[in-house]
């Protein structure tokens, strides 16, 4: 199937509905554009997936090419083709077959799209049967037969109360858009070229269109951030099954948010409120509850509750405690049990980070690294002033800021303020019998 099959996405729309200023294609569901789901389906039927675009065209390009390589992409002549029959205008598909849908979908999945090639008509067409049908085009069907699609600004109140809707997913034989993409006019009430209208052109000239049946829950559009916030939730519970099916553990899933590009290995256990994003790894390891992860690797650990794991650390055989922050940085059998700030950089195997450590890796201009080697002891509330290295086995006592750019292996290394006691001072401060 993958070489028979040329699979077009419509996806040069403004998407004015979704009332933004990024385009509509460009929003994201579970971290990842609503155009990269579309395509990866598509990708996994067809070697000629031809994207139209338009409306802030670099931008989705840009995002596009960042996962696949090799699509073909098309520029609409929104001016004067506006429409997604106008989208299709300039589109030269390699295959007999093809398959159109529309860039708004990201719910559609492989096995649905593989659907339309088990019918050899000219058109098949998807339907589905909505309690309310408001915001798609109606399916006119007279004694079985689909005659036309109208879009609900051009529909009749007898038209509008039609159930039957466009799922907006088609397959043409190729030469049935090269008969009637020619025809099409944009008479209609927002003055486009509608791809819809191919229906009734070839009603009339006899071709064959079957209608196919299919689920809501895979078709349906995203035309507003409603839409958006519904679609992810969808999206969201298949990621989540998906990784509960090859062995993670969740603890009161629908609380727990996992991006599309995160991935697990062996028996890790999620608790409530986790937050998972980017590129991450996680691999045997245990992520307590609202810890928040992002683009990170993260093995044999343990993190959280309350942890937050900025981009690209690299977090292994570490356990990380409550309210302990880590950016870009790579902890190597390592405890930080509370309260901590680990920002650039690299801590080895046996080191134990003291409640309150800061790592202070900026000085308003620039970051600077900090490297501790083995078996460091950093005592509670010190401040660890980068650049800064500190050799295997030392000892930092608590309370110390550290300053000095290199420390010695073998040492203590402490900076207190002597210790004062003043007897009497509360009596005093507070009066007689206080
Ligand atoms: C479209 C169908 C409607 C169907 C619905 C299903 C038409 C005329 N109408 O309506 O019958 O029920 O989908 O979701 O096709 N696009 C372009 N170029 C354009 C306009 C749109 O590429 O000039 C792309 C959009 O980026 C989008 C897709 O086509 O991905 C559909 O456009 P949209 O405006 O959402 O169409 P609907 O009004 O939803
Ligand atoms: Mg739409």
């Amino acid at each position: 199937m993958p070489h028979s099959l040329s699979i077009v996405i419509l996806a040069a729309g403004k998407g004015s509905r979704m009332k933004s200023p990024k385009a509509k294609v460009l929003h994201e569901i579970c971290g990842r554009e609503m155009l990269y789901y579309s395509i990866k389906a598509a990708r996994a039927l067809s070697d000629d997936v031809i994207v139209v675009v338009a409306h802030q065209k670099e931008a989705v390009l840009t995002a596009m090419e960042r996962y696949f390589e090799g699509l073909t992409f098309v520029i609409q002549d929104t001016e004067n083709f506006p429409g997604t029959g106008g989208a299709m205008m300039g589109v030269k598909p390699k295959h007999d077959n093809v398959l159109v849908l529309n860039g708004d979908m990201p719910l559609i999945t492989e096995h649905s799209v593989s659907e339309f090639m088990k019918c050899d008509s000219d058109i098949v067409m998807s339907v589905i049967e909505l309690l309310d049908s408001s915001g798609y085009g109606r399916v006119v069907i007279e004694e079985g037969h689909v005659l036309r699609i109208v879009e609900e600004k051009d529909a009749s109140d007898a038209e509008k109360a039609i159930l039957t809707v466009n799922a907006g997913v088609y397959a043409f034989k190729k030469h049935v858009l090269e008969t009637y993409l020619p025809k099409l006019s944009n008479a209609n009430a927002q003055s486009e070229y509608y791809l819809t209208d191919v229906i009734a052109l070839a009603r009339n000239d006899r071709l064959e269109i079957s209608p196919l049946i299919v689920e809501e829950i895979e078709f349906k559009g995203v035309n507003s951030k409603f839409d958006l916030s519904n679609a992810e939730m969808i999206m969201m519970d298949r990621i989540r099954r998906e990784w509960m099916e090859c062995g993670v553990i969740m603890q009161l899933p629908q609380t727990i948010y996992i991006e599309e590009g995160v991935r697990f290995e062996g028996e890790c256990f999620i608790e409530n409120g986790a937050r998972l994003c980017g590129d991450t790894l996680i691999s045997h390891s245990h992520i307590k509850a609202h810890s928040v992860i992002e683009q990170s690797i993260i093995r044999n650990s343990d993190i959280g509750p309350m942890a937050h794991i900025r981009p690209l650390s690299v977090i292994d055989g570490t356990h990380i405690g409550n309210f302990v922050e880590v950016k870009k940085s790579t902890l190597t059998k390592v405890k930080a049990g509370h309260l901590s700030y680990l920002g650039d950089a690299t801590i080895d195997e046996g080191t134990n980070i003291g409640a309150g450590t800061i790592t202070c890796n900026y000085d308003g201009r620039y970051k600077y690294q900090t490297i501790i080697g083995k078996n460091v002891f950093i005592g509670s509330d010190s401040q660890l002033v980068a650049p800064l290295t500190i050799s295997d086995n030392v000892m930092i006592a608590a309370g110390t800021t550290v300053t000095s750019g290199n420390i010695e292996s073998d040492v203590l290394v402490l900076s207190r303020t002597p210790l004062k006691k003043i007897p009497g001072f509360f009596t005093k401060f507070f009066g007689k019998g206080a």
